[in-house]
């Protein structure tokens, strides 16, 4: 079966996942930084990004498992880059040089329509304008029986969550508090959308939660 997945998605203390006024200079947002910060030193994360050896302890181990059985993923438009609005013309291609760290096909959600771009090393970016339902249908065809994971940002895991179409979440949950910025949860009603948590680990510098979707609901 294949499922809908949210991994290693960090979140601040007081519910954000990303600082305000995202942009070339602030990708994460201002702040943002603060709440990745369980990510920077792992191992995965510096393989992806040419650093060194990086960390190997619960923190590494937990987000290379995010990696394991993806067969497409799912992305939001802001997550994808800082350009709004019309696309001005094809030279923006994702935060992630020539190699993204996808390696599957990836789609993302945007009302603004463009070609897709196929990538070293397996990504090919598909625009999709027609909607959460559609993304998921094309991901899931992508995917040939493996699983979808849904990148974010936080509008379009919001969305996923309204419509109850995730399966499972895990929250790097960071101690670290940023008043202002995208609130992943504010305003829903996770147990109404039938959502429960299920386990909690303390990693090196984040406290790792788990929610799945409650069986029936
Ligand atoms: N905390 C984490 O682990 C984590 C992970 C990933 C990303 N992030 C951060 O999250 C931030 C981005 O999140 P965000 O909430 O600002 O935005 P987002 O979810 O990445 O993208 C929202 C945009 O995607 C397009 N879109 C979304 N749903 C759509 C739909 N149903 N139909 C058509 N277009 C749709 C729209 O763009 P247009 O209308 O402009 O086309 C919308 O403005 C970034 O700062 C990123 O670094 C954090």
């Amino acid at each position: 079966m294949s499922n809908l997945r949210v991994l290693s998605f960090s979140v601040s203390l007081d519910g954000f996942s990303a600082g305000p006024n995202q942009s070339l200079q602030n990708p994460l947002g201002e702040m943002g930084p603060e709440i990745f910060e369980w990510a920077f030193p792992t191992r995965v994360f510096q393989k992806m990004h040419g650093g060194g050896d990086g960390e190997t302890g619960v923190d590494n181990q937990i987000a290379e498992e995010g990696f394991k059985n993806m067969g497409a993923w799912i992305l939001g438009r802001n997550m994808f880059g800082p350009v709004r609005g019309p696309w001005p013309d094809e030279n923006w291609k994702g935060w992630w040089g020539d190699e993204p760290p996808y390696h599957v096909p990836t789609f993302v959600l945007t009302h603004h329509a463009r070609k897709p771009i196929a990538m070293k090393g397996g990504t090919t970016f598909h625009f999709v304008t027609d909607g959460i339902q559609s993304a998921l249908k094309q991901a899931k065809a992508a995917a040939g029986g493996m699983d979808v994971r849904l990148g974010g940002g936080v509008a379009t895991i919001r969305q996923y969550l309204t419509a109850g179409l995730i399966d499972d979440l895990h929250l790097a949950v960071r101690p670290v508090v940023l008043g202002r910025g995208e609130h992943l949860f504010q305003g829903l009603d996770l147990r109404a959308l039938g959502y429960e948590g299920f386990k909690s680990v303390a990693g090196e510098r984040a406290n790792h939660v788990f929610l799945r979707k409650r069986a029936g609901a």
